[in-house]
């Protein structure tokens, strides 16, 4: 989108098995003119697909700039990622002043957790406040020991797409494999921005199995007006585990980052039918 309104040439990097499982984002990116590059080397999802970005990068780097969607890879695109997300809480925090009169003594955030670009966005305005800040990463499907969520299964440290992060890693810190029913979620490692969250003990970091993330996403569009995509639908699936907890002074906000409409060919396969 930033391409065609700067009349910018645009290549957009995405992993084969993507492509297949994302099918309406893939058609709404070609109607805006960009040209979309199959990855398909290694696990023909995410990772590879920045790996292949930031190889043809560096071979291109006269001509061509690099955008990063996630809070992943060197330093500067971190920053340049964060600070363009970090208008959701912006924006949130006026609506929160507005909704309770001040921001409320226990107010929960909770946001899924890929890279972790939308929930890097979702508390960068909360940071000094006493909001409690939690992350859902993908736990991968119930009976599988694959999964995707490198901060709530003490993953160790190593180096990913130029940054040292958490990251599922085998014995010898080859890069391991993942899985997960969201495309988004589906990444082997996590910003660094994130890991110094977790250190400092500023956010929590918990995930979600497949199972869960479509109950919730099941639950949340019969009875709220809205139809979570599969990544938001995992950390709305936290807040349906944390909701009967609470004291009825006690706030949680979910960030609904994404619409189910991309995923529809997922949902059907796995419930039998999409209804939006
Ligand atoms: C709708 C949606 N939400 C969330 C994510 C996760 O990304 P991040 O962890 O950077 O917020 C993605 C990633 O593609 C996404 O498409």
């Amino acid at each position: 989108m930033a391409a065609k309104k700067f009349g910018l040439k645009c290549k957009i990097f995405m992993g084969a098995k993507d492509i297949k499982r994302q099918r309406p984002n893939v058609e709404a990116m070609r109607k805006n003119n960009a040209e979309i590059v199959p990855v398909t080397t290694g696990s023909q999802t995410l990772v590879d697909a920045v790996s292949e970005c930031m190889r043809y990068w560096v071979s291109n780097c006269d001509t061509t700039h690099m955008c990063v969607g996630s809070t992943v890879g060197p330093n500067i695109f971190i920053k340049i990622c964060a600070w363009s997300t970090a208008q959701i809480s912006r924006e949130l925090i006026k609506q929160v002043k507005e909704e309770f009169g001040k921001i409320p003594n226990k107010l929960k955030l909770i946001n899924c957790v890929g890279g972790g670009s939308s929930a890097a966005g979702f508390w960068n305005e909360f940071m000094d406040t006493k909001a409690e800040f939690i992350g859902v990463e993908a736990g991968g499907p119930k009976n599988s020991k694959l999964h995707a969520a490198p901060l709530s299964n003490g993953s160790k440290i190593g180096i990913l797409h130029g940054a040292a992060q958490y990251v599922i890693q085998d014995k010898e810190g080859q890069i391991g494999s993942t899985e997960s029913i969201s495309a988004g979620l589906d990444y082997p490692g996590i910003s660094p921005l994130h890991c110094f969250l977790k250190d400092a003990k500023r956010a929590k970091y918990t995930s979600a199995s497949d199972e869960q993330a479509l109950k919730a996403y099941q639950l949340v569009s019969k009875l709220e007006n809205i139809s979570p995509s599969l990544e938001p639908s995992h950390a709305f699936a936290e807040a349906i585990k944390l909701a009967p907890k609470l004291k009825s002074s006690e706030v949680i906000i979910v960030n609904s980052c994404g619409d189910s409409l991309k995923d529809k060919d997922i949902i059907k396969d796995k419930l039998g039918s999409y209804i939006r």
